[in-house]
């Protein structure tokens, strides 16, 4: 079981002819999570002789070609030395392609998942790296708490993964308000945004290094728990990316009016206040993650409800990375999983 991130500071943007999924900066993620959380992934997995190829069921639907989920199990099975197919059966608890970092989740769970299904005891820090070949973003999801994704320098990309820089102890009032506007899945991958910016925006050839710099800055503010200068690199940092996509070549534009009507509710609340309450963040998708604290959050919940057309808004608090479900309990779901997914399949 595992769970998506929301960056804080984002990975946009890929180094070329390097090995799969390489940034050109470093970044920084809170992992989603915590006691009674509503957003994870649940995976299942079952390597067998009788399978002839890997495959997929995500969400009860087969999937031929889940983002990255083959390269994770290829990497797996030749460190395990292991020929085996895997019949593979996971459910997100939240809609995909939205922005809401189904991949991360989707790939940190099946790198987390399949590993012990091999016997293999991956260090956490072996799991990044496999895990960010499924994603670049799942890299993040291995960790609980707040996480920097060091971009590395090698080609083989052996230095580049994640390390924790806060435990989801460290800053247990610290809230996402994932407010969900639309569950379409967008039109621009996330793998063809990433190319597109890179090969066609000069704005983003600024991007690693204004990335780089806050990252520093937003370490600071982590550790000093400094809320208003947290808020203010987030939404800069959302800013900044949205606007590489935007100018990139056909445009790539995810945020929609509802997105710009929730960027505004959060700026006039701070401004209000005199200082920041409030941040705002959004992935590749419209739907904001409005990071706030305990103290404002029914405020910032009411102050949304009223001015936004919602769908729905998931709480989400920092939470802990991957875990077994329990040898029982994945026993179980594997058995039960296994012939709902492939009714021909008997273990
Ligand atoms: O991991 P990918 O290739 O799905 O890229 C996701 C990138 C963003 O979600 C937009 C930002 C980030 O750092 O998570």
């Amino acid at each position: 079981m595992g769970s998506p991130n929301i960056a804080f500071i984002k990975y946009w943007g890929m180094r070329k002819g390097h090995a799969r999924n390489l940034p050109n900066n470093s970044s920084v993620s809170m992992t989603l999570g915590g006691k009674g959380s509503r957003i994870f992934t649940v995976t299942s997995v079952i390597f067998s002789e009788k399978l002839k190829k890997d495959t997929f069921y995500i969400d009860g639907r087969k999937d031929e070609h889940p983002k990255g989920a083959s390269e994770i199990l290829e990497r797996l099975r030749k460190m395990a030395d292991a020929k085996e197919k895997a019949l593979v059966v996971s459910y997100n608890s939240f809609p995909k392609s939205a922005g809401i970092a189904s991949s991360a989740s989707g790939s940190a769970t099946l790198a987390f998942v399949a590993s012990r299904a091999l016997g293999l005891k991956l260090s956490r820090k072996r799991l990044s790296i496999v895990a960010r070949e499924g994603s670049g973003s799942a890299a993040r999801s291995v960790f609980g708490g707040i996480v920097k994704w060091r971009m590395g320098k090698l080609k083989n990309g052996s230095d580049s993964y994640a390390v924790q820089i806060a435990k989801p102890s460290h800053w247990p009032e610290l809230i996402d308000l994932i407010c969900v506007v639309s569950k379409l899945k967008k039109k621009v991958s996330t793998n063809e945004g990433h190319e597109r910016t890179v090969n066609t925006s000069a704005l983003y050839r600024a991007r690693p290094a204004f990335a780089e710099s806050n990252i520093k800055r937003l370490a600071y503010a982590v550790k000093r728990k400094d809320f208003h200068l947290l808020a203010e690199l987030i939404m800069r940092d959302s800013n900044s990316m949205h606007a590489t996509m935007f100018d990139s070549w056909p445009p790539i534009r995810y945020l929609t009016d509802e997105s710009w009507n929730m960027i505004q509710v959060v700026q006039d609340v701070n401004r209000h206040h005199g200082e920041n309450i409030a941040a705002y963040t959004f992935d590749a998708g419209p739907n904001a993650h409005i990071i706030t604290t305990d103290k404002y959050k029914s405020l910032i919940k009411k102050l949304l409800v009223k001015h936004i057309k919602f769908l729905e808004i998931i709480e989400s608090k920092a939470g802990g990375g991957p875990r077994p479900l329990g040898e029982r309990s994945s026993l179980i779901n594997a058995e039960r999983l296994a012939p709902i997914a492939h009714p021909r399949l008997r273990f």
